[in-house]
């Protein structure tokens, strides 16, 4: 009998609607992928190193006030020269995946043209590594950091970006390509295009309507035209996909304005660059004031550029949240009531600890008539660690990665096709504009002396991967 508990006592409003499923890695079935994730920028560190260019996150940490405390990632976890340690990691963990991203300007220090051989080789013997350790890699080719020399023509809003990073996917698909079984295109275009030129939280800092509306167009067509791109050249050996951020939205006062507010939230937030890929073009019935405005930016023919039939959808799923109207333009006159304003728990982020969105998005993705396979491709939690002796007792981040695979087991147990679960992340790492402050990893890194400690989370995920059997 399998039971399931917790280390320590939590709070009692902790998950305050979810019961703790008992169930074991065998209930997945033998070829789901477990996996952990990570990023370039978040984890590389070797700013300078062999020949990397420049890139918009080295660029937009240097902008004062735009960090917290005026963190960067030149240092970060140092993956760039202990990326075997961190693999041996993720092997005892008992991982079948590895998901990383690749940095641009590292492969191409100028964004098109001259091909840096060392950044190239870099990535070769990542990839042989994950190889050695039975570690199936899967490769993001877009995990933010744009080399600056592109954004000098504009990045993400001039339509060149188009080819540019069609160029830049042939050439990752030509180097790695017999041995990475498994593509995503971007990570997370809604937030690279609105947190970085809408909200100008994010690089390259811009708050420009124009701007966001531009290159959320050119992030779609690119989002497609990197999945041909990897297509034409691996057509039997890869699986290609994408993610998106996600998150299940309810309404803050149910039977009012709010509820309107949510499907105009749920358009821009859930559905904008996933419904173009299907062919359906953008969500723009719940965006009446978007249509036009779009129609600036797209050329004859754009609706069939923006579809590509994916193999995977990576679903990533951190909380929910709740929306109220409001006469803010961004999210088309919605907003987000904060967690902390709702009197419920949240993580060190300051989203509403809710694993029960994984298992609603999932369903919400799944009813799409042409969705293609499911991976949840990031989820996690972050909260405050600290080493003492040797463990980290991280009781809060272990019971969030339970609940959600449970959330997981219960949208595959309602015929779900999802095929995998890859936790982020598997280090610490540069949380963004957030800087070091929250550790969203299994394993916690030490950025003094870049000692890594195995958190209980890990161990928890450990002897889940390892038994199938929860503690009594
Ligand atoms: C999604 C992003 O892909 C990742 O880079 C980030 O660290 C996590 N969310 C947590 O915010």
């Amino acid at each position: 009998k399998l039971t399931p508990c917790y280390d320590e006592p939590l709070p009692p409003a902790f998950f305050p609607s979810t019961a703790p499923l008992p169930f074991s890695r065998l209930d997945f079935g033998p070829g789901f992928q477990w996996g952990a994730s990570a990023a370039a920028y978040q984890t590389e560190g070797a700013w300078q190193h062999q020949g990397k260019g420049p890139s918009i996150w080295d660029d937009f940490t240097r902008r004062k006030g735009a960090i917290r405390r005026g963190e960067h990632g030149r240092v970060a976890a140092d993956f760039y020269s202990r990326y075997e340690t961190d693999l041996d990691l993720a092997s005892a963990l008992g991982l079948t995946d590895f998901r990383f991203s690749a940095a641009w300007a590292r492969v191409l220090p100028e964004g098109t043209g001259a091909v840096n051989r060392r950044g190239l080789d870099f990535y070769d013997r990542l990839v042989d590594a994950c190889l050695e350790r039975d570690l199936r890699p899967l490769l993001t080719l877009y995990h933010w950091d744009l080399p600056s020399a592109l954004q000098a023509k504009g990045g993400w809003t001039n339509r060149s970006i188009v080819g540019w990073f069609s160029e830049y996917a042939q050439l990752m698909a030509r180097r790695l390509g017999d041995r990475v079984p498994q593509w995503a295109v971007l990570n997370e275009p809604m937030v690279f295009v609105g947190a970085g030129h809408l909200l100008g939280i994010h690089a390259p800092g811009r708050r420009h309507l124009g701007a966001f509306l531009a290159a959320a167009h050119h992030a779609t067509l690119a989002q497609a035209e990197g999945g041909r791109a990897l297509r034409a050249l691996l057509p039997d050996s890869a699986r290609i996909g994408t993610t998106f951020s996600c998150s299940y939205l309810t309404p803050h006062r149910p039977g009012t304005a709010d509820e309107a507010a949510t499907r105009r939230a749920d358009a821009i937030l859930n559905r904008f660059f996933v419904e173009p890929t299907l062919g359906l073009g953008y969500p723009t019935a719940e965006l009446p004031a978007l249509r036009w405005l779009l129609e600036r930016y797209q050329k004859p023919g754009d609706e069939q550029r923006m579809a590509f039939d994916f193999d995977f959808w990576g679903i990533q799923n951190y909380t929910r949240e709740v929306v109220k109207f409001s006469p803010w333009l961004p999210l088309q006159w919605a907003a987000l009531v904060p967690a902390r304003q709702r009197g419920v728990p949240y993580t060190d982020m300051g989203w509403e600890v809710y694993p029960e969105s994984i298992y609603h998005i999932l369903k919400q993705f799944s009813a799409y008539k042409k969705a293609p396979q499911l991976l949840i491709t990031e989820s996690g939690s972050a909260f405050p660690d600290a080493v003492a002796n040797g463990r980290v007792q991280d009781p809060a981040r272990r019971a969030y990665l339970q609940a959600a695979i449970g959330q997981v087991l219960r949208a595959r147990r309602e015929g779900v096709d999802v095929g995998g679960y890859f936790a982020w992340s598997l280090t610490d790492n540069f949380e963004w504009a957030e800087g070091y402050g929250p550790r969203f990893g299994l394993i916690h890194v030490d950025y003094e002396t870049q000692e890594r400690t195995m958190k209980d989370s890990g161990r928890w995920y450990q002897q889940f991967l390892g038994g199938g059997v929860l503690e009594d």
